[in-house]
């Protein structure tokens, strides 16, 4: 059941949803089993941004009766620091890298395509358009005109294949897809998080989240995430990598069969590890 993404073969269409599984920490812990039994057929990095980011203050999770509020904030060391000290452990991994990128505008993002435009182990760039619009406060992609404006100027900066994780945050995300398409996008993924609040028990009218308000993700978000796919999947020929509360390789299937390519497993691998790898087992067998 190999897949083809975009020219990258892949053993099976199972991969990571970013920021869901410190392969870096995994491998302190468990040494190489986790390479040689490795859950994902593909690695995608958490979110790079251009200057390193400490993240949000605490606390940063809130666990919900389906699912998981997070708030972490981006934290990471900076696109020098993640070539520099990341990059080098990552390219040893057994399965294709995906780093993901994040910036506030059009400049930004240029400079991470092209700092990661000549490092041949970097096999794709998932580009996360879930940062807001110092202008509006929207993230910008829940615009479609803005997101072309922005890949209207970053599209030629890298020949890698790129991958525009789409914001759930948005009136219709069909119409924000087909502006990924018409701009260059080689695939898209989705969904991210969805904007939720959670509130501090001991403290009436305020926040439990150090950063204010925070995602939402599991399987709280799973039936939100199929219609999103759906309609993505209706409005666009781009292969589609779809995530949100995939927990079983029955989800995954749901979500093959509303039309991705490959699914993303993120907040069930904190429960348990080698979710991934059942996920792929059940859906090859
Ligand atoms: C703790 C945590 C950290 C995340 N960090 C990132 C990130 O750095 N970049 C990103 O694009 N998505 C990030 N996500 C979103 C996931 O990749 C995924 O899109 C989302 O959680 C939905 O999938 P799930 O319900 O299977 O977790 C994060 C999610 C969680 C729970």
């Amino acid at each position: 059941m190999t897949v083809d993404l975009c020219g990258i073969e892949l053993a099976h269409p199972v991969i990571n949803g970013s920021g869901t599984f410190d392969v870096i920490a995994a491998r302190r812990v468990f040494g190489a089993a986790v390479d040689e039994n490795f859950p994902f057929a593909a690695f995608v990095s958490k979110t790079i941004t251009l200057e390193p980011r400490l993240g949000n203050p605490p606390p940063r999770l809130f666990e919900t009766p389906a699912g998981l509020i997070n708030s972490i904030g981006l934290p990471n060391r900076g696109v020098a620091g993640y070539l520099e000290h990341d990059l080098p452990g990552l390219a040893t991994l057994p399965v294709p890298l995906i780093t993901n990128v994040m910036g506030s505008n059009a400049d930004e993002v240029g400079q991470l395509f092209e700092a990661l435009e000549p490092r041949g182990e970097i096999a794709a760039i998932e580009l996360n358009v879930s940062c807001p619009n110092v202008k509006t406060g929207l993230d910008i992609g829940a615009d479609p005109a803005e997101l072309s404006k922005l890949l209207a100027v970053v599209r030629g900066k890298t020949s890698k294949p790129l991958i525009v994780k789409l914001t759930p945050n948005t009136a219709n995300v069909a119409l924000v897809a087909s502006a990924a398409e018409a701009s260059g996008a080689d695939a898209v993924s989705l969904i991210n998080t969805l904007r939720a609040f959670a509130a501090d028990p001991r403290r009436p009218g305020k926040a439990w989240l150090g950063g204010g308000t925070g995602g939402q993700s599991g399987p709280a978000i799973r039936s939100v995430a199929l219609a999103q796919t759906s309609a993505v999947a209706a409005a666009i020929e781009l292969p589609i990598i779809a995530m949100g509360g995939i927990a079983t390789a029955a989800h995954g299937r749901q979500f093959l069969d509303a039309g991705a390519l490959i699914v993303a497993v993120g907040t069930e691998s904190f429960r348990d590890p080698i979710a991934g790898a059942k996920v792929a087992a059940g859906l090859l067998s």
